[in-house]
């Protein structure tokens, strides 16, 4: 075989084609060359197809077998740069987030109307009532009710939740005739503390108001004075912090009890009838007694006996009757034992 030969035999020509292509013209050899090639490449993409058939068949048969024993997911997850220790799931799981059912009273114009008007007869009336509208509030399915508007009753005020605005002040303070230092209260509830007045000198014996709503202002001074005698740490289990007492609301009475030789301190009424009737039955006049003892971890406040908190007598009805301590618990709202 001539060197031509060779190489046309080494392309793939088969030894009768290369004897031709000896006699052939220079077009025909041209056109046997690409010929061969074709053939070659052909050939090439067979082979390639063939194996990696093999292949894939292979791989099939592998997971076939590992899906069958549960493996599957474990070599999946291997593959993923993932955490051994909490590995993924392969398919997320849905979270499942409880919503609260959306509660139809809020969009009803009665409520809309008795919220407007900030009548809290009206709004428990929408609710069905004092106690299905805590409970609702309890659900969180009573979104429209807040418990931060100062306007109405059922308004929670503590160390974690200030007033708003800050300076809050009610429309109008009257001044209770059982007065006798800073005697002010909310006008709308003046009725029901001479009420609560009257009722306890008749059971137990006279009380007096001692300090009642407080201004912004006023509580500067009242809580500086308390650091002044005790240090701010003193001060603060005694005393809120201007924008955070419940006496800015106008809706809070520290009351004393009164005798033949005139009224004692505030600090002395827990050991007095006149205390213990209070704690017994200040809720049947819409009060109760906000800083109780064994309690503070939740109010912030050592116990002050002396201290009411006018909530308005359908709510009081049910607090007292729940067996509750704070108005925390009782709204499932939390703790509050320190500032921010
Ligand atoms: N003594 C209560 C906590 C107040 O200052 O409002
Ligand atoms: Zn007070």
């Amino acid at each position: 075989m001539s060197g031509a030969s060779t190489r046309l035999a080494r392309r793939g020509l088969r030894p009768a084609q290369v004897g031709q292509t000896e006699d052939m013209s220079l077009a025909q050899r041209v056109a046997v060359r690409r010929r061969a090639v074709r053939l070659r490449r052909t050939r090439r993409v067979a082979l390639i197809a063939l194996a990696a058939g093999a292949v894939l068949t292979a791989e099939i048969s592998l997971i076939s077998q590992l899906v069958s024993r549960g493996e599957a997911a474990a070599v999946v997850r291997e593959a993923a740069p993932q955490s051994a220790a909490t590995p993924e799931p392969i398919i997320p799981v849905p979270k499942i987030v409880q919503v609260p059912a959306a509660d139809p009273t809020c969009e009803s114009t009665e409520t809309g109307a008795a919220l407007t008007a900030k009548d809290p007869a009206a709004v428990f009336e929408a609710f069905g009532g004092a106690a299905a509208l805590r409970e609702a509030i309890l659900a969180g399915a009573a979104p429209c009710v807040p418990l931060d508007d100062p306007a109405l009753p059922w308004v929670v005020v503590n160390k974690k939740r200030p007033l708003e605005p800050i300076d809050f002040r009610p429309a109008e303070i009257r001044v209770p005739p059982s007065s006798i230092v800073q005697g002010g209260l909310r006008a709308e509830v003046v009725d029901s503390f001479e009420r609560l007045a009257a009722a306890v000198a008749e059971e137990a014996g006279r009380i007096a108001l001692f300090s009642g709503f407080r201004s912004h202002g006023t509580q500067v001074s009242t809580y500086n004075a308390q650091v002044g005698a005790r240090g701010r740490q003193g001060a603060d289990a005694l005393s809120a912090r201007p924008g955070f007492s419940e006496h800015q609301l106008g809706l809070a009475a520290d009351v004393v009890a009164c005798g033949p030789a005139g009224c004692g301190t505030i600090y002395q009424l827990g050991d007095t009838a006149q205390g213990r009737w209070l704690a017994d039955n200040a809720w049947r006049f819409g009060w109760i007694v906000r800083y109780e003892h064994g309690h503070t971890e939740t109010t912030g406040y050592d116990p002050e006996p002396w201290h009411l908190r006018y909530i308005g007598p359908e709510l009081a009805e049910v607090y007292h009757k729940g067996g509750h301590h704070t108005l925390e618990d009782f709204f499932g709202l939390p703790p509050a034992p320190d500032y921010d």
